[in-house]
């Protein structure tokens, strides 16, 4: 395994659950010779518990605390491929606040796409409610503005994981002095 290179200014992959931050993230930090860390995944290990255990306990002010405080102070300054919750990229500031660190990339997908990536698992705890689709739909027009003008979107439907990653690895070189 080559070492990672911890030069190379961070990679942030925001976007709405089920876009495929994690699973396209890792593969490119393992292209780009960089870390991965999932916001989500540091953030339940830095509090010992589950990002569901933190909503039910603590609320979700909490839990948008606590990724702001992942993006303060919980990753190294250089050389991450970041996948950040679906959420993190939403708080006021924090897509400025990305992009002075580093190239933001937002990935897409349809509403369909993203209907049926996330019925697959029980762990996102915004979607635990009866009308799974229709909040999904609300949540995502709520948010959509924000996403479109946090970074250069990509959109992940109907492509080949190899495309999509030679795509934002063209995008993110593009985007280095
Ligand atoms: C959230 C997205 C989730 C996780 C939490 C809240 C959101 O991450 O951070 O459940 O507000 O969109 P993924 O986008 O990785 O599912």
């Amino acid at each position: 395994m080559r070492p990672a290179d911890s030069k190379l200014p961070n990679l942030y992959l925001v976007g709405f659950m089920g876009v495929g931050k994690s699973m396209i993230g890792r593969r490119l930090a393992k292209q780009l010779s960089m870390h991965f860390v999932d916001s989500d995944h540091a953030i339940e290990k830095k509090a010992g518990c589950s990002i569901k255990e933190i909503f039910e306990t603590m609320g979700e002010a909490h839990f948008r605390a606590l990724e702001k405080e992942f993006i303060d102070s919980g990753h190294a300054a250089s050389g991450e491929v970041v996948a950040c919750g679906g959420g993190l990229v939403i708080q006021p500031g924090m897509a400025d606040f990305l992009k002075s660190r580093g190239v933001v990339i937002c990935l897409f997908a349809s509403i369909e796409t993203i209907i049926e990536r996330t019925g697959r698992n029980r762990n996102r705890p915004l979607l635990e409610v009866e009308e799974r689709e229709i909040e999904i739909r609300r949540l995502f027009k709520e948010r959509e503005a924000t996403y479109l003008s946090s970074g250069t979107c990509i959109s992940t439907d109907d492509r080949s994981l190899n495309d999509i990653i030679n795509h934002v690895i063209r995008v993110y070189r593009s985007q280095l002095d």
